[in-house]
């Protein structure tokens, strides 16, 4: 199992080339699905969920060609031979969800595993699975499987009881091929759902609204072929930034792109990080030691949950005392224990966490429990006096493109460790 060890007290200077968004990526790759031609994809990033997706895919008879290097994905969908998204994938993945709608959509009938448990909260699929319904599809769950059918979709009104990002994604895909308008309230609107969006629109898609709580969309017969760049990851910019803030230096992130990210460059501006923004870049630089910030996680425009661990990171080190609260998930406090490991000062109650933050850490063993918690571990060990050893970095290779190497180019101490596996 491969571990990272950071030596820590390095400050971060130069470059960083942020990749394009998994949470763009995954569902762009399963609206393949919708198209009966080839859907051409750039900016694609190296990570294990995209490779866990077209593994999805392929398995029901989507074609694809993949240069890893050029980050290109070509997706042929003209011959889908199975509508099953089975659960040794999908528990590996909780995004493989979103083959439902495009699937009962285009092939009037779906078996996708519903997916497990999640640490980072219980992670419901009601929503999807009532707004599909409300699109006159009949769904049944059977031996863990959700299984929808539907001659064909017909456009109606959803109102989602709460934003969910990947259920507005899945209805979305949905409506795209349902007969007549479809428009789906409360919708989320993070600008991966206006990434998605314009990908589907490239398709032949009519849609329009999204990036606001209303969108609409009006159902075609069929989407045709075309090509999409997918946007830049803003977890991943706000990421390094964040390392930049609790380490000390000067980044400069390119190929990002800032206006996603106004809560996050806000709360790090508020922590003492200089910032400097262009068209497609942000710049920023960190001299003494932070201040701390309160947080409070929210859907997007608010500050995104998918950055609270790596915001923790900086309070931790950071000069006061700082309130987080978690509001998205129940139970995104993980890293919390791990953190205290290298001698974080952490209380916890509930969804809130008040982090004092101290001049150092030390560093020790620690274990990754999920994605966005081990970059928290990371920006955390990069701190820490001494060695620091990240345990189970295989969550982080789901969501981030070659991190450790993007950090040692810009100073880092930090290698990829391999083990023979420990059990
Ligand atoms: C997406 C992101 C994830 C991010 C999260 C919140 C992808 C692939 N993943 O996850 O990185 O942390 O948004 O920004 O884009 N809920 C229900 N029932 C549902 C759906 C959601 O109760 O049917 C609840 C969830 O338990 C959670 C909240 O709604 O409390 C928001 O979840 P949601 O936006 O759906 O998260 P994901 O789309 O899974």
């Amino acid at each position: 199992m491969d571990k990272l060890l950071i030596h820590g007290g390095r400050r971060l200077q130069g470059d960083v080339r942020i990749s394009g968004a998994k949470n763009a990526a995954l569902p762009i790759l399963c609206a393949g699905l919708l198209v009966p031609g080839t859907l051409e994809l750039s900016n694609v990033p190296q990570l294990q969920d995209v490779g866990t997706t077209l593994k999805l895919l392929e398995r029901m008879g989507v074609k694809s060609t993949r240069d890893v290097a050029a980050g290109t994905v070509t997706l042929d969908g003209s011959s889908v031979t199975s509508t099953e998204a089975a659960y040794d994938l999908v528990k590996t993945m909780r995004a493989s969800i979103l083959v439902l709608g495009p699937l009962v959509a285009r092939f009037g009938e779906a078996r996708v595993s519903l997916p497990g448990g999640c640490a980072i909260g219980q992670r419901p699929v009601d929503q999807h699975i009532k707004g599909l319904q409300a699109l006159g599809a009949r769904i049944d769950i059977e031996h863990g499987y959700v299984i929808a059918r539907a001659s064909r979709l017909r456009g109606t009104k959803i109102v989602t009881d709460m934003v969910t990002v990947t259920g507005t994604e899945n209805l979305m895909m949905a409506a795209t091929l349902a007969e007549g308008e479809t428009v789906i309230e409360n919708a989320a609107r993070e600008p991966e759902v206006v990434d998605l969006a314009n990908a589907l629109i490239a398709l032949g898609a009519r849609i329009r609204g999204a990036g606001t709580d209303r969108i609409v969309i009006e159902g075609v017969d069929a989407l045709h072929g075309g090509a999409h760049r997918v946007m830049s990851d803003r977890i991943e910019t706000g990421t390094f930034l964040c390392a930049v803030a609790a380490a000390g230096g000067d980044l400069r992130l390119t190929h990002c792109e800032p206006d996603t990210l106004d809560a996050t460059l806000d709360k790090l501006r508020e922590a003492g990080l200089r910032i400097e923004c262009g068209p497609d870049w942000i710049r920023g630089t960190m001299d003494g030691r932070p201040k701390s910030v309160n947080v409070r996680t929210a859907p997007y425009p608010g500050f995104a949950t998918d950055m609270q661990a790596q915001m923790m990171a900086v309070n931790c080190v950071a000069d006061g005392t700082g309130v987080i609260t978690e509001t998205i998930f129940e139970n995104r406090f993980m890293h919390v224990q791990e953190m205290r490991r290298l001698g974080a000062e952490i209380d916890t109650e509930g969804t809130t966490a008040v982090v004092r933050g101290k001049r150092g850490l030390s560093g020790a063993i620690v274990m990754a429990t999920d994605l966005r918690a081990s970059a928290g571990l990371v920006i955390a060990g990069l701190v820490a006096d001494g060695d620091t050893l990240v345990d189970r970095v295989y969550h982080l290779d789901r969501g981030y493109d070659r991190m450790e190497r993007k950090l040692a180019a810009v100073g880092a101490s930090i290698e990829r460790v391999r083990t023979v596996d420990d059990a």
